[in-house]
């Protein structure tokens, strides 16, 4: 889809379908009252009768010409000036919805204009990029009958007039973001017999060779020479040959970089320890924390932010084959320390443990890793938001202000020295599982024995990553987190 802003008025506007706000104190916005003048009344008559209440994502077509507009669509926006930011996000996704519904090719969008509580006129804009192209997002590769209804082919912007020349930055930035979630989305929609451990590395080359990056693959020869013990165990299931992907980004000099390190299991099977077999095709997206290190690169380096990046992607598939790792088994990290392979399906620990060893030797500012880690973890917290943790709170905290920023939100569990005996064993270092208490925080305590050498969090996003059900699909969660973090990094206040 492509995104324009637009200078000209609503009653102007030659469009297919005009999206414009009301309000739910039976207030038009500054918008609908300019097509209100042109109607001679007839939408505020609309809303008086009730026909629309304008609760923040209530929407209603007008299926008539307006001006130079075909047809006109409502959209609740709750109470003037009240509108909180996840309202607004869902009123624009709403709308997005509506449009295509009624298969317009073009669409023009005057909800930008719309005060949203705590947040600025550049936040609405980049916002409404976002959430539009996330509404209209479609995964329909795979099917060989085309859809009948195509998609909106192009979106024009009305905002806030004090918005100036900062507008263009926020639709660029809009579109960035937006650009990343896709690219997240297509990886982690993709099944497990083509998004492999491979394609992954082909993707990570090729974003690579788009955006000037430096990408490294580390094949399981070098991964042996190296020591990586633990990646090395968890691959020995299946046939696919194991990768540790390596991009850097350099847009700061030779400052120290920020590591992302992403979970890429393209597969869990749960290995020996095999899962049950309800939704387990849902573990196709086990890689979902991968995704989100290669699409937040890509849009940083869209971005152009002026910092330095390092994404250290560890990928296999866990599959339950013959020369595959089995409870009891004791296998050695790369840190030297040694781990106690209690149940195969606590796979994603054992390959992070050594990509988090391996970034030691970048440096870092910080380091965060990104993992659908837990089923505790979607317990907990559900969809709403990602499991925090991690051993610097000024790092910690930035990260839960940029999720409440983003609306992409994520919320602090507790990283206790008393819950680290949970992972005791008799006969190596460690167990890599901690038993049923307190399983999201167990899981972070054991990355953190190999997370020691810098400030690092862990964001924990089983629950936030990916739908399941009729809505099943990628979310593209936590990238606007993590943009959010690394712009507030890029000029610190
Ligand atoms: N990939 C799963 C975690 C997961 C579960 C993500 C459900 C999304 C939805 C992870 O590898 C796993 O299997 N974790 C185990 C750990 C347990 C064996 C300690 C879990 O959560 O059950
Ligand atoms: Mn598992
Ligand atoms: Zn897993």
């Amino acid at each position: 889809m492509e995104y324009a802003l637009t200078q000209e008025a609503p009653d102007q506007l030659a469009t297919e379908c005009l999206i414009v706000a009301i309000h739910e104190n039976r207030g038009l916005s500054e918008a609908a009252t300019a097509l209100d003048r042109l109607l001679g009344g007839e939408i505020a008559a609309i809303v008086q009768r009730g026909d629309i209440e304008g609760k923040p994502g209530q929407t209603l077509p007008l299926l008539r010409a307006v001006g130079r507009a075909e047809r006109v669509l409502l959209v609740g926006m709750g109470v003037a000036g009240a509108c909180k930011p996840a309202q607004y996000k869902e009123a624009v996704t709403r709308a997005a919805q509506a449009a295509s519904e009624l298969h317009v090719k073009t669409m023009a969008s005057f909800l930008p204009m719309i005060e949203v509580k705590d947040r600025s006129p550049a936040w609405a804009l980049e916002q409404a990029v976002v959430a539009t192209e996330d509404a209209l997002y479609r995964f329909d590769r795979l099917k060989t009958r085309a859809n009948a209804r195509p998609l909106p082919q192009s979106c024009q912007f009305g905002t806030a007039g004090a918005l100036g020349s900062d507008a263009n930055e926020a639709l660029s930035a809009g579109r960035a973001i937006a650009r990343a979630i896709t690219l997240a989305k297509d990886l982690a929609n993709l099944p497990g017999n083509m998004c492999t451990p491979s394609y992954l590395a082909e993707q990570a080359q090729a974003l690579g060779a788009r955006g000037g990056l430096e990408v490294n693959v580390i094949e399981e020869a070098e991964m042996q020479t190296l020591g990586m013990g633990a990646l090395l165990a968890v691959a020995r299931g299946t046939h696919e040959a194991a990768k540790l992907i390596v991009l850097q980004y350099r847009g700061n000099g030779s400052a120290p970089p920020l590591a992302l390190v992403g979970k890429g299991v393209t597969f869990d099977s749960g290995g020996i320890s095999l899962k049950p077999p309800a939704n387990m095709d849902e573990m196709k997206f086990d890689m979902c924390g991968a995704a989100t290190v290669l699409a937040v690169i890509q849009a940083a380096a869209e971005m152009k932010l002026p910092l330095n990046l390092v994404g250290i992607i560890p990928t296999t598939e866990n599959l339950p084959g013959g020369s595959a790792i089995k409870p009891g088994d004791i296998v050695t990290s790369l840190s030297g320390q040694t781990i106690e392979i209690l149940n195969t399906d606590a796979e994603g620990r054992l390959i992070l443990c050594d990509a988090l060893t391996y970034a030691e030797r970048f440096k870092p500012a910080a380091v965060i890793d990104i993992a659908t880690l837990t089923g505790a973890c979607v317990i907990a917290l559900g969809g709403q938001a990602g499991g925090l943790l991690g051993n610097d709170e000024t790092l910690t905290r930035e990260l839960e202000q940029a999720g409440q920023t983003a609306a992409d939100r994520v919320w602090p569990l507790p990283l206790w020295e008393e819950y680290q005996k949970q992972l005791d064993s008799n006969f190596a270092d460690m167990a890599n599982i901690g038993g049923r208490e307190a399983g999201t925080i167990t899981a972070a305590c054991f990355l953190s024995r190999f997370a020691d050498k810098y400030p690092w969090a862990h964001l924990d996003i089983a629950g936030i990553a990916y739908k399941g059900g009729k809505e099943k699909g990628a979310t593209g969660r936590p990238i606007p987190l993590l943009v959010e973090f690394l712009r507030r990094r890029a000029k610190p206040a």
